[in-house]
């Protein structure tokens, strides 16, 4: 069991989902960007689509009934855009919206409050079609959208999230083509890179003008500490500092500088230039830096960055080029070999590195509101028996250890940053189930609860119980 002291009082645990990775039920919804690329012959690893995914439509009263048990405060699930207006524009639907009602009464009921992310990736197809995120008419389609969504579940909603990490849509989405739309054009992306963050400002501020006072308001992000490997050195050492400042600056400062200092790094606006000739105009970073309730906090793993041997990875074959990569002008570096263990993901597992991000917001930002792990978690290959249900008292479908040993580990890394002045809240496990994880399919498992995806049966796995236990204890020491 990890070390929980230094957490704050009303510390609240979760688990985290997004709508198109558990939804299914895709005949009654409207089509997004995600539906058409899982289309196309070739992006999804194991040819999957997510039409029927964990058919939580269908199942969420289970789903919460497990939730319950798991002993949880919080749910941080994703609001299908498609489902609730579909083609992005007019009224929102009745039939779509009926769903997400009936799910929040029902974690209310269960004693789990619902935190909502009103865009989790999957854009309605349609609005794609006329430019989506690159093009400034997004902003206040997903203004519109976002405050009649919180108009009507606001009664019973306080805790509302606009974007998860807007740099995958923008850079996996437009810039290396990794994700939907799967365009791979760094203008694109950098244009989206604005409109993203100008779109969530605007939100928040129409929001923020019907909102009870204690409504709180935020955005997700996925930072991650770059470094230089401890390998590194003499003539390499300067190149790889420099990329390793670049990667940091695309990555992480770009949306906190203009999210908590209304303004984009100098560097950055330099490096995208050519990118950006009329697309920030004046007014816009005001909109953007809008007073923040809390900072989500997505966090995997960190990256440790080596000197790529000459001609591998300037010429793009480490996926960083100029053209396709999503890190733009980041060329002759390359992730250092892991020093532990990967994930099934081939992620490596380094705790220490939440602890540093967590800090480093409070220590670089101090205008920085609270902070929330919104997601943390790991995929890992079931055991070769470890397929159905257990025979074990508990129901465990058997050994996820290692799923375990990354919990406690990445828990014990928020307690630490906790105890050394980093102002975290909550900690969202991801995910509560097995999920349709985006380009990988069903091909990587992130459950707490195993999904049998024939079935569809949901088995607790040890990191269930494990997590189970942690929370109990937690509230224990309360
Ligand atoms: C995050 C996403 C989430 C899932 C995890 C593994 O970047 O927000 O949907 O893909 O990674």
């Amino acid at each position: 069991m990890p070390d929980l002291s230094g957490l704050p009082a009303g510390f609240l645990w979760g688990a985290a989902t997004a709508a198109f990775a558990i939804e299914g039920d895709a005949e009654n919804r409207g089509r997004s960007i995600w539906d058409r690329l899982c289309e196309q012959p070739g992006w999804i690893a194991d040819g999957s689509t997510a039409r029927v995914a964990c058919d939580h439509v269908n199942r969420y009263e289970g789903d919460v009934r497990l939730m319950r048990e798991l002993g949880l405060d919080a749910y941080r699930f994703s609001i299908s855009w498609p489902r609730v207006q579909p083609g992005g524009k007019g009224p929102l639907s009745a039939a779509g919206l009926s769903f997400y009602d009936r799910l929040v009464d029902c974690l209310l009921e269960a004693g789990v409050q619902p935190w909502v992310t009103q865009y989790h990736w999957d854009l309605p197809e349609e609005l794609q079609d006329a430019g989506g995120w690159a093009e400034r008419d997004i902003v206040d389609r997903f203004a519109d959208y976002a405050v009649s969504v919180h108009a009507a579940l606001g009664d019973r909603v306080r805790h509302w999230a606009t974007l998860n990490e807007p740099w995958c849509s923008a850079w996996l989405g437009y810039g290396s083509g990794e994700h939907a739309p799967g365009y791979g054009d760094h203008r694109e992306a950098a244009r989206a890179s604005h409109y993203l963050l100008l779109a969530h400002g605007r939100a928040v501020a129409a929001m923020r003008e019907q909102a009870p006072a204690d409504h709180q308001l935020g955005i997700v992000l996925n930072l991650f500490p770059f470094r230089p490997d401890a390998g590194v050195e003499g003539a390499d050492l300067g190149r790889v500092e420099r990329a390793v400042d670049r990667l940091d600056g695309l990555q992480n400062r770009w949306w906190l500088d203009a999210l908590l200092e209304g303004r984009y790094p100098g560097d950055l606006l330099v490096l995208l230039a050519g990118h950006l000739a009329d697309v920030i105009e004046d007014g816009d970073l005001e909109e953007i830096a809008q007073p923040l309730d809390f900072l989500g906090v997505n966090y995997y793993h960190d990256a440790f960055l080596a000197a790529a041997p000459e001609g591998d990875g300037s010429d793009g074959s480490d996926g960083s080029d100029e053209e396709t990569g999503p890190y733009p002008g980041v060329t002759g570096v390359m992730p250092a070999e892991a020093r532990g263990e990967e994930t099934a993901m081939g992620w490596p597992v380094t705790p220490d590195g939440l602890r540093e991000v967590l800090l480093r917001v409070g220590r670089d930002y101090p205008a920085a509101p609270p902070l929330v792990v919104t997601e943390n978690g790991s995929s890992w290959d079931d055991e070769p028996d470890d397929t159905g249900p257990g025979d074990r008292p508990d129901g465990g479908s058997g050994d996820d250890p290692r799923r375990v040993d990354y919990l406690y580990r990445h828990v014990a890394a928020v307690a630490a940053a906790a105890r050394e002045g980093a102002d975290v809240r909550g900690y969202f496990a991801w995910s509560l189930l097995d999920n349709f994880e985006w380009a990988c399919g069903y091909s990587q498992r992130f459950g707490l609860l195993r999904v049998d995806f024939e079935t569809l049966e949901r088995t607790p796995r040890d990191s269930f119980h494990a997590y189970r236990r942690l929370i109990e204890a937690a509230r224990t020491a309360r």
